[in-house]
């Protein structure tokens, strides 16, 4: 008889997802796995201490709980091993420590989420690693800016804040003709709208905090690699002794469960929005992959096969004197959308994006940038909150 792993390979989407790293009749037939609390793990006999042959070992080598989820997110990414962290930032920065050393050069999307770029500029330098940032549009071209010591690329696409979509595969390409490993992080279209492995990707890079999880209530970050990067990135988790917890673990097992649903509802509203966005007066452009108008639409349509609940806007403005002012008027009209950080949430929220750190990319210029969260409440009352905020800014 066919074995229902066997199936599940086959399978659609949500089907795979309410079922991956199940495994009920390990647990006395109970659908979802135990939370396995624990530090300690005992061995049998004085031999099998001594060979430490045996599943389990310590705490921080993973639980029956946390290989569940590695299980499930390793069958979506197509990885051969995925390791758990307390947050996406420490996703991000564990994959550099896995594969930069002292005097490595390494080349990293200018689009990047902030805080990653702060880590390269501040530890990385410290520890005498190079970093250049590259257009998010270079595609084939980043082959100019490999030195002999480039041992890592950095993608994010679409980037933080401002939506570009690169080139995954011509980047992979050349990158891997330099011998250089591919890491990407890939929260904005979750393993079921982009599986970075099949693009030439070597390194999948989440914040599980947002849709996985999708309840605001946690930080995780998951790092899924190919088999030739895989142990490396074993290697470096365990030397740094970081772990998740088995409450978290569980819980982000439990958010994949509805994760194909909420997103097409988060996908459905947003693009809603975005494409009212762009026909509104008060709207200088909307930045959102999905929409014919948004330069990298045509690689995405390529690539992707849906898109989330975030995108920015820029709201239009009298006077760059004015842009703060204008976006602090919009957002405090809100009252549906939250201010503040973070993403993948039920809930809406927005804030005005800060593109300071930026040195290569252009950013918008016609006035502030404002980033929406497209939570799950009715979009007719979101699209009014939208209005209250235009009011507001208005009258600036
Ligand atoms: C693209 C991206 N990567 C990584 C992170 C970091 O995730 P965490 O908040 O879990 O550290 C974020 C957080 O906003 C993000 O937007």
């Amino acid at each position: 008889m066919t074995k229902k792993t066997d199936l599940l390979d086959e399978a659609g989407v949500d089907t795979r997802l309410a079922h991956l790293g199940s495994d009920p009749f390990a647990f006395h037939g109970f659908v979802n796995p135990p939370i396995y609390r624990g530090s300690t793990v005992l061995f049998p006999d004085a031999e099998v201490l001594e060979s430490e042959d045996q599943q389990y070992t310590y705490g921080t080598h993973g639980t029956p709980t946390t290989d569940a989820l590695c299980t499930a997110i390793n069958a979506l990414e197509g990885s051969a091993g995925t390791v758990l962290v307390p947050s996406g930032l420490a996703a991000v920065t564990v994959a550099f420590l896995a594969y930069l050393s002292a005097g490595d050069h390494a080349l990293v999307v200018d689009s990047v989420y902030g805080p990653s770029r702060r880590f390269c500029n501040r530890t990385l330098k410290r520890f005498g690693i190079e970093v250049d940032y590259y257009d998010p549009q270079i595609g084939a071209g980043i082959e100019a800016l490999f030195k002999p010591n480039t041992k890592l690329v950095h993608l994010e696409s679409p980037g933080s804040n401002t939506f570009e979509i690169q080139d995954v595969p011509a980047i992979s390409e050349v990158a891997h003709r330099h011998g250089a490993v591919v890491t990407m992080d890939n929260t904005w279209a979750t393993p079921l709208y982009f599986r970075p492995l099949d693009h030439g990707v070597d390194v999948s890079i989440h914040a599980v905090t947002k849709y996985p999880a999708g309840h605001s209530d946690i930080l995780m970050g998951a790092i899924s690699a190919n088999e030739a990067n895989w142990k490396a990135l074993e290697r470096i988790n365990l030397y740094l002794g970081l772990s998740a917890s088995p409450e978290d673990s569980y819980l982000v097992l439990r958010g994949l469960r509805t994760m194909g649903i909420r997103l097409e509802h988060h996908r459905k509203s947003a693009l809603t929005l975005a494409e009212w966005l762009e026909g509104h007066e008060q709207v200088a452009r909307v930045l959102h992959p999905a929409l014919p108008s948004f330069p990298g639409h045509d690689l995405w349509k390529r690539d992707f096969k849906g898109s989330s609940g975030i995108f920015s806007f820029v709201l239009k403005a009298n006077g760059k004197d004015r842009f703060l002012a204008t976006a602090s008027a919009f957002l405090d009209a809100l009252r549906i959308f939250g201010l503040g950080y973070s993403w993948g949430g039920y809930e809406s929220l927005a804030l005005r994006v800060n593109l300071t750190d930026r040195t290569i990319t252009k950013v918008p210029e016609e006035g502030p940038v404002i980033r929406l969260q497209v939570g799950l409440e009715n979009v007719e009352d979101l699209q009014a909150d939208i209005e209250r905020g235009f009011a507001a800014a208005k009258a600036v």
